[in-house]
């Protein structure tokens, strides 16, 4: 594979549980690019400001944590977040932080908060970038943008798998917050979950993750021709 020049961005978007972050992080091994995962950086937000006790509006309270926030991604040791030095990789998968985080992200002081994060984080590295806005908002002139989609009954089981370990989640509860976030994502004002014009639709649902990854890698390919 030849390498990638400076700056290369691929963007992942589409709705929960579609596999992008399966696939973001496989493709990111394979074509050795940082790989960033801008829902973990809403999840972060959800966490601290839970800890913190605070309301998921835009408080006076919010906008001193959200200047404040350090979130850092440790891809070389198993992808890991940190979020103002503590390690929460685990700690943001709750189906608690789930729901939090989908309200946070509807939330303008937010958004506005983690874009120039976002856009920091790639910044002279190439890179592929996991979110709902990616391609459309955070990296408009990415080089390659995938929309990666799947029926809401093969995500939902997808994420029960992720999270069967969790008390009180079964496929019933899982598919209701599903089809929640994706009405919350799609519908809100800032920078609702849609496909860029100029992304690739993929739909997984299927197809297994290797045939997702060797898809975009032959994108990639082509595009370098
Ligand atoms: O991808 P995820 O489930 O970890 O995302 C958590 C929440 O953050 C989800 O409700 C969608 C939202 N999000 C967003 O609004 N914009 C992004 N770029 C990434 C995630």
């Amino acid at each position: 594979m030849p390498p990638l020049e400076k700056n290369f961005i691929i963007t992942i978007d589409g709705p929960s549980g579609a596999g992008k972050s399966t696939v973001s992080k496989k493709i990111a091994a394979r074509l050795n690019l940082i790989y960033i995962d801008t829902g973990a950086m809403y999840r972060c937000v959800a966490w601290a400001a839970r800890e913190a006790g605070l309301e998921m509006s835009c408080t006076s309270e919010m906008i001193t944590l959200l200047q404040g926030i350090e979130i850092r991604f440790q891809t070389a040791a198993g992808n890991l977040v940190f979020c103002n030095g503590k390690e929460v990789t685990d700690l943001i998968r709750s189906p608690e932080i789930d729901r939090l985080s989908s309200a946070v992200s509807g939330l303008p002081c937010v958004r506005a908060a983690l874009l120039p994060l976002q856009r920091a984080a790639a910044r002279n590295q190439p890179a592929i970038i996991d979110g709902r806005d990616a391609g459309t908002v955070i990296f408009p002139q990415a080089d390659l943008k995938i929309y990666l989609d799947a029926d809401l009954d093969t995500r939902a089981r997808r994420r029960l798998a992720e999270q069967q370990l969790q008390a009180g989640v079964d496929l019933e509860s899982v598919t209701a917050a599903i089809a929640n976030r994706d009405r919350a994502d799609s519908s809100r004002s800032q920078a609702p979950l849609r496909r860029a014009d100029d992304a690739v639709l993929i739909d997984s649902t299927s197809q297994d993750i290797e045939s997702v990854c060797q898809h975009i890698i032959e994108l990639y390919e082509k595009l370098k021709k």
